[in-house]
């Protein structure tokens, strides 16, 4: 059973978790966001630490409280993320990047309020690409266990595969979204793939899939040290 598993390998690891979304400002009353509830990213954080892990979350704008046996570092951006990652990665054994980062930003957001206009019907905004966090993460000499995930509304396995590669992730949890799936939700599915290992996590609460992963980490690392 989990609750006697968990702890017997998160006891006293140390675990970085990202989770929500980040908000990119077009101008002091706007943003570009994803839909993210951010509920994936804290039940992962808190079951860490319930089982004995010592969690940093670094928490886009949500609604949601951290447990208090949490560490959380709270931003808005990409790149604040990042720098707050950076800040936080080099000591860690597993980092989690749950968060739903946006892929662009603003180029360079208006600093007033952007007016509408009565001669142009549309508008054009400039956007430039954010940093990718988990490849970041992945790119770097000494670096903890790292899993991704992939929200994708079609093509689940083989896009999942892709970033798992392309991103040199040591996991990726494979989350099928759009349709009143995923994004906002309590319950999910997640399809969970490292190079060599498959596992199907059908339909559960956030908390209950929190639990497998995190146990599925642990077997897949004790695994490897063997
Ligand atoms: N991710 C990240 N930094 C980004 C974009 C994504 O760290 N700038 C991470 C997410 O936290 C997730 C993984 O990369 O763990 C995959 O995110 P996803 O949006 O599914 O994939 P992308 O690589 O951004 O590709 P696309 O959105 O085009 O499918
Ligand atoms: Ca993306």
């Amino acid at each position: 059973p989990t609750w006697q598993i968990l702890p017997k390998f998160w006891q006293g690891k140390r675990l970085l978790v990202t989770a929500g979304p980040t908000y990119e400002d077009i101008d002091p009353v706007r943003f570009i966001g994803n839909k993210s509830s951010g509920k994936m990213g804290y039940a992962i954080a808190e079951v860490a630490a319930d089982a004995g892990a010592d969690v940093v979350l670094i928490s886009g704008p949500v609604s949601l409280k951290a447990s208090d046996k949490v560490q959380t570092v709270l931003v808005r951006s990409a790149q604040q993320m990042l720098e707050a990652v950076q800040q936080n990665y080099a000591d860690c054994d597993v980092f989690i990047s749950a968060a739903a980062v946006a892929d662009y930003r603003v180029a360079t957001p208006n600093l007033q309020k952007i007016k509408k206009t009565d001669d142009q019907d549309g508008m054009t905004l400039n956007l430039v690409k954010n940093p990718d966090i988990v490849k970041w993460v992945a790119e770097q000499v000494t670096k903890p266990y790292v899993v991704g995930f992939a929200a994708e509304t079609e093509r689940l396995e083989a896009y999942a595969r892709d970033k798992l590669e392309c991103k040199k992730l040591d996991m990726i949890c494979a989350n099928s979204v759009g349709d009143g799936k995923g994004f906002e939700q309590d319950d999910n599915a997640l399809l969970l793939m490292t190079k060599t290992q498959h596992k199907n996590l059908t339909n559960a609460p956030k908390s209950r899939l929190a639990k497998s992963l995190l146990a599925f980490i642990a077997e897949c690392l004790v695994e490897a040290k063997k």
